[in-house]
């Protein structure tokens, strides 16, 4: 038997539910993934990332390769051991993270050199090499070396690149060669150009993946150009297999993603945000920081179950941001976390009975109410 797969149970319009099968647990889709960059979601323990209802983690290459080494992590019995996370773990490959973190960098058809935003050191990152290093760390769903422009770009620029990213998975698939239980997803380039996005499918579906993404999207575009893209992107890839839109993003976003195809999803908002006092509620966002929580006796959401909303009022979380005390991030990135992972069973459950626009209705309504 298979030690892998996609299993879609369910569709409505366009937005499906399934499952995803991997050796180390099932990851229900749609589904959002927590980021775990440095081999930890920040502030938070993996129980209670697990708690919030996350199936999967991501974790990045770029980082983990330059601190603590894939191989320290190797030697260490892989990344699911050294954090204490038994459950699926994506990676991405650091091509995206090179362009945007690192410092003095050369691109060729070979791969990237690059020097390391922490210490400046020297590094190169290539398909091989970043297989290499997906492999050390034990992922479970790996991702090919891509490049991805920023836009806007010209169009000739996007072409260039996107083509470059096509020979890059096909050496991606070729490096990673047969691993079961492990899976490699590809990634759709192309920019908001649909032809381009076209042939980057087309490229794709030649070589073959276990799973498809969209990439090069969230990369200041805005939620129209990029709904825009998603009318047509998604579609563009096999249907048996998963969608996952890649750094994407805001509770209005995903749930205009799904509604348009895709399965999964990972964005540092929901955990970075929480650091920085901002919260995601059914009713939008708010600051923590703002004085009018300061003596507010109220949870940051009455309808939240998470720790932070069952044990702690307004004026509780307002404080200890103010003091800087580190319990604010711990409770506030618990509650985006979970309220993030509502809105995906919520989801869920709408597409499994054939209700996802009137949940979509009633999750645009309440979100007009606003904070009160
Ligand atoms: N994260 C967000 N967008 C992208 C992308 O286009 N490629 C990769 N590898 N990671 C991403
Ligand atoms: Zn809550």
């Amino acid at each position: 038997m298979a030690q892998t797969g996609f299993v879609k149970l369910a569709q409505d319009g366009k937005a499906r539910t399934g499952v995803i099968t991997t050796p180390r647990g099932e990851i229900r889709t749609p589904a959002f993934m927590p980021v775990g960059t440095a081999a930890t979601v920040k502030a938070m323990l993996p129980e209670s990332v697990r708690a919030t209802g996350a199936d999967i983690l991501l974790g990045n290459t770029y980082h983990l390769m330059l601190r603590p080494t894939a191989e320290r992590i190797d030697r260490l019995g892989g990344l699911h051991r050294f954090m204490n996370w038994d459950r699926p773990i994506l990676t991405d490959s650091g091509g995206f993270q090179v362009m945007s973190l690192s410092g003095l960098r050369k691109l060729t058809e070979a791969g990237v050199t690059f020097k390391s935003h922490i210490d400046g050191s020297k590094h190169m990152l290539s398909p091989e090499r970043s297989m290499e290093i997906q492999r050390l760390l034990g992922s479970d769903i790996v991702m090919c070396f891509d490049e991805c422009p920023a836009l806007p770009a010209d169009r000739d620029r996007i072409t260039q690149s996107m083509r470059l990213s096509m020979r890059w998975a096909a050496r991606s698939r070729e490096a990673f060669g047969d691993r079961p239980g492990h899976m490699l997803f590809g990634i759709q380039q192309g920019g908001l150009e649909q032809d381009l996005r076209g042939e980057s499918a087309e490229a794709l579906k030649a070589i073959g993946f276990d799973g498809y993404a969209v990439g090069g999207l969230a990369v200041g575009e805005g939620q129209e150009a990029m709904f825009g893209c998603l009318d047509y992107a998604p579609d563009m890839l096999p249907e048996d297999k998963p969608r996952y839109l890649m750094g994407v993003g805001k509770p209005d976003d995903i749930v205009g993603a799904v509604k348009r195809g895709v399965d999964m999803m990972d964005c540092v908002l929901p955990s970075r945000s929480g650091r920085t006092g901002q919260v995601f509620t059914r009713r939008g966002v708010l600051n923590i920081k703002n004085a009018r929580h300061q003596d507010d006796p109220r949870p940051l959401d009455e309808a939240c179950s998470c720790p932070a909303c069952t044990g702690y009022s307004r004026a509780y979380l307002h404080h200890v941001f103010r003091a800087q005390e580190i319990i604010s991030s711990m409770l506030l990135t618990w509650h985006n976390l979970h309220y993030f992972q509502e809105i995906m069973a919520g989801m869920r459950a709408a597409i499994a009975e054939g209700r996802f626009d009137a949940w979509e209705a009633e999750f645009h309504a309440t979100r007009a109410l606003g904070d009160i």
